[in-house]
C-alpha cells in the first residue's frame, strides 16, 4: 500500500564518471539518498543500447545497455543494491517500435507494418505529418507513430509477441520487477489500416497482449508489475486496468492546478477503479514540463501543494526526478536543443543539481540550469521541499487503509478521508478556513483522529 516509484531519467540523474552523461553507477552511488526519502521502486527511462534519435526510446537491442550508461554488470549491480535496500528495480520497455538501427529491421521486416501505397491519414506524433515512410530497400511504405527511425512492430505478428515474451523473461530472470510499458495504448494497430486515430490507437485487442504478459509475470514471486504508458481518456483508461496493474493517468497530469479540474478527475478514477486495483498519480515525467513550472510557475507553495496531493491520494505516486526539490524546468538554448519532438522536451530533461555548485556536471550533455534547489541544501534544511517530500512519504505509509472519501469544505479547498485520516489542501492563494483551522495559501494538512 502506497508505493511511491520514483522515475530517474538516466543521463541526467549522476554522472559516474565525469563524461556529461548520467549512468547506472551514478544511480547506484545515489540508493543511500533515494533510500533515505523513502521511496519503493526506481523507474529508470530506457537503458537500452540507442542510436539516441529519440534518446532511448528508439531501441536498438533489447537484451543489452547502452554503453555510455554502463554495462549489464552495472545494472546488475544496480538491481542488487537496490533490493539490499528494499527498492524494486523497473525498466521501461518500448515494444510499441524500435530504432530503424535495430537488427529486425533489416533481417526481420515482417516485423514491421508494411503497405504498397500510403493507405491512410495516420500521421506522426513527432512531425504531425503522414507517419508512412518510403522504404528504398524494399520498395514499400512502413509504419511509424514516431520519428522516420521509430518503425513501429506489428503486433498482429505473433513472433513479434514471442519475441517480446522472450525480452520479458530474460530481465524478469534478471532480478527486475517492473515495466514501464512506452505506448502501451497504441501497439496494436487497425489490421485494415482504416482511416482514422481510432484506428491506430486504443485498439481493443491491445488487452489480450497485456493478459499474456500477466499469465507469465505470474510464473515469478513476487509477480513483477506492469505499468502502463496510456495515453488515453479517462473513460477508456479503466479499460486497461483490466491487465495491467498500474495505468498512467493523463487527464490528471494535464489539469491545470485546480480543485474543479482535479477533484472530478480524481473521484471518477477512484469510483470506476476495478478492486484491487491501485490508482497512479504523477505530475511530472520527462514528456511534461515538471510540476514545479508547470503547476507551480515558480512558487514553491505552489509545487508543494500539488506533491501533498500526489503523495496523500489513495494508491501509488510517481515522483519524477527533481520533483522532490521542487526543480523546474531549466533554461535550454536553440543551440543545446537535442530533442526530436517540437515543441522539444529539453526543458524538463536537465541535469539534477545535487549542490549549488554544480561540480558534480562536467560539461553536461545539456545545460544544467538553476542550481537554486539543490539536493545538498535541501538535505540540511528540515524546512526545506525535499525534507517535506520525506515526511509526506513517511506519513502516508501511516493511512490505515487505502479508502478515499471527499468531506465537505470551503470553496478552493479540497479536505479528504484517507483512513483514518484527514487530509486538507488548500488549493487557492489566500488563507482560508477549514473546521477550526486556518490554513496559509497552497497549504496542506494531515490531521490525525
Ligand atoms: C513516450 C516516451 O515517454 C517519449 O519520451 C517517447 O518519445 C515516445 N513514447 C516514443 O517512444
Amino acid at each position: 500500500m502506497g508505493r511511491v516509484i520514483y522515475q530517474v531519467y538516466p543521463r541526467s540523474f549522476a554522472d559516474s564518471n565525469g563524461d556529461g552523461v548520467g549512468d547506472i553507477p551514478g544511480i547506484t552511488a545515489k540508493l543511500d539518498h533515494l533510500a533515505w526519502l523513502g521511496i519503493d521502486t526506481v523507474w529508470t527511462s530506457p537503458t537500452f543500447p540507442s542510436p539516441n534519435v529519440d534518446w532511448g526510446y528508439d531501441v536498438a537491442d533489447y537484451r543489452d545497455v547502452h554503453p555510455e550508461l554502463g554495462t549489464l554488470a552495472d545494472l546488475d549491480q544496480l538491481i542488487a543494491e537496490a533490493s539490499s535496500r528494499r527498492i524494486e528495480t523497473w525498466l521501461d520497455l518500448v515494444p510499441n517500435h524500435t530504432s530503424d538501427r535495430h537488427p529486425w529491421f533489416t533481417d526481420r521486416p515482417e516485423y514491421y507494418v508494411w503497405s504498397d501505397t500510403i493507405p491512410n491519414d495516420w500521421q506522426s506524433v513527432f512531425t504531425m505529418d503522414t507517419a508512412w515512410e518510403h522504404d528504398a530497400r524494399r520498395k514499400r511504405y512502413y509504419l511509424h507513430q514516431f520519428a522516420v527511425e521509430q518503425p513501429d512492430l506489428d503486433w498482429w505478428n505473433l513472433d513479434v509477441r514471442r519475441e517480446f515474451e522472450e525480452i520479458l523473461r530474460f530481465w524478469w530472470d534478471r532480478g527486475v520487477t517492473g515495466f514501464r510499458i512506452d505506448v502501451a495504448h497504441a501497439l496494436i494497430k487497425d489490421r485494415e489500416l482504416r482511416d482514422g486515430v481510432e484506428y491506430l490507437r486504443d485498439r481493443p485487442e491491445v488487452h489480450k497482449i497485456y493478459k499474456r504478459w500477466q499469465e507469465i509475470a505470474s510464473e515469478y514471486d513476487p509477480k513483477p508489475t506492469l505499468m502502463g504508458e496510456t495515453y488515453v481518456p479517462l473513460d477508456h483508461l479503466l479499460a486497461y486496468y483490466a491487465n495491467l496493474d498500474l495505468a498512467q493517468n493523463f487527464d490528471f497530469v494535464r489539469s491545470e492546478l485546480d480543485i474543479d479540474e482535479l477533484r472530478p478527475i480524481v473521484e471518477k478514477t477512484l469510483e470506476k477503479l476495478p478492486p484491487g486495483r491501485s490508482a497512479l498519480w504523477f505530475g511530472s515525467n520527462h514528456d511534461h514540463a515538471r510540476l514545479a513550472t508547470r503547476w507551480g510557475g515558480g512558487d514553491e507553495r505552489k509545487a508543494r501543494a500539488a506533491l501533498f496531493l500526489i503523495l496523500t491520494l489513495p494508491g501509488t505516486a510517481i515522483l519524477y526526478q527533481g520533483d522532490e526539490i521542487a526543480l523546474e524546468d531549466g533554461d535550454v538554448p536553440a543551440d543545446r536543443i537535442l530533442d526530436v519532438a517540437d515543441p522539444p522536451r529539453d526543458p524538463e530533461r536537465t541535469p539534477m543539481p545535487w549542490t549549488r555548485g554544480g561540480d558534480e556536471w562536467k560539461r553536461p550533455w545539456l545545460p544544467l540550469g538553476s542550481t537554486a534547489r539543490n539536493v545538498e541544501e535541501q538535505s540540511a534544511d528540515p524546512g526545506s521541499t525535499l525534507h517535506y517530500v520525506r515526511d509526506l512519504i513517511a506519513r502516508r505509509k501511516l493511512f490505515s487503509d487505502d479508502s478515499y472519501e471527499t468531506l465537505k469544505s470551503a470553496k478552493g479547498v479540497w479536505a479528504y478521508r484517507r483512513g483514518d485520516a484527514t487530509c486538507v489542501l488548500n488549493l487557492t492563494g489566500k488563507t482560508a478556513a477549514h473546521g477550526g483551522l486556518m490554513l496559509e495559501p497552497w497549504q496542506g494538512l494531515i490531521l490525525s483522529t
